[in-house]
């Protein structure tokens, strides 16, 4: 199984992958973690890019927009072999983003749907959904996209997509079968964990307080 976890900046995504690899290790499965940009020379570039003064300007996003998709080639193989192996049913790969952050970060939407065309697609999507000015209360100001009204694009991007996803307009028919658990990432921490096993616990068959919802 393929979960991703995301959201803007700021939403808390790196802390609730973290709680989340804890607790499906607790109930027994193989979590493989992935963090999007990855370790790879593709990645560390984009690391590096993102740090630019012209991050979020709107050439310099295609830009990235083709690099995250390559680095995203180079881990479908990875994904491919773990899927391969079906001897290790109980195996998860937990994502700190996937290719729904290129869509909601860069644009024009079809052209990035279309270079992201061989990435894979997530089985389960847990969004994390923050009020921008909360989120950016949380973040550090490294990245360029760390600012409000980029943040806020971004935003109103993800609910588009869930949006589409859910009456299943333009290129994202395709992707109408997957799920996206959307989440209120405004609480504290534990909550938001607490949230997250619940939405995600029948999908495992695993009962969360004793409950299965
Ligand atoms: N629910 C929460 N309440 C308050 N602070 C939080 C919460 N979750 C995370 N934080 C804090 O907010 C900051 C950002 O969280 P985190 O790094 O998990 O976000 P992120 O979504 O991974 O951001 P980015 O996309 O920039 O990597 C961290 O300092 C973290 O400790
Ligand atoms: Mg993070």
């Amino acid at each position: 199984m393929y979960i991703c976890l995301e959201g803007i900046d700021g939403a808390g995504k790196s802390t609730q992958v973290k709680l989340l690899e804890k607790w499906l290790e607790d109930n027994g499965y193989d979590v493989e973690m992935i963090v999007e940009p990855t370790s790879s020379p593709v990645g560390v570039l984009i690391r590096k890019m993102l740090q630019d003064p012209r991050a979020t300007e709107p050439e310099f996003q295609k830009m990235l927009g083709l690099l995250f998709a390559a680095d995203r080639l180079a881990l479908k193989d990875k994904l491919l072999e773990n899927e391969e192996n079906i001897d290790n049913d109980n195996k998860i790969m937990l994502s700190d983003r996937c290719f729904y952050s290129s869509l909601a970060y860069q644009s024009p939407f079809e052209w990035i749907s279309e270079i992201n065309k061989y990435a894979k697609r997530p089985d389960l999507v847990i969004f994390l959904d923050i009020d921008v000015k909360t989120a950016v209360s949380r973040c550090q100001g490294i990245d360029k996209f760390e600012n409000e009204s980029f943040l806020k694009k971004v935003s109103d991007n993800y609910t588009k997509i869930d949006n589409y996803r859910k009456i299943g307009e333009n290129s994202l028919k395709k992707h109408k079968k997957e799920n996206f658990l959307v989440i209120n990432a405004n609480n504290g921490s534990n909550l938001v964990h607490h949230d997250i096993k619940k939405a995600l616990a029948p999908y495992l068959g695993i009962c969360v307080d004793g409950i299965v919802d």
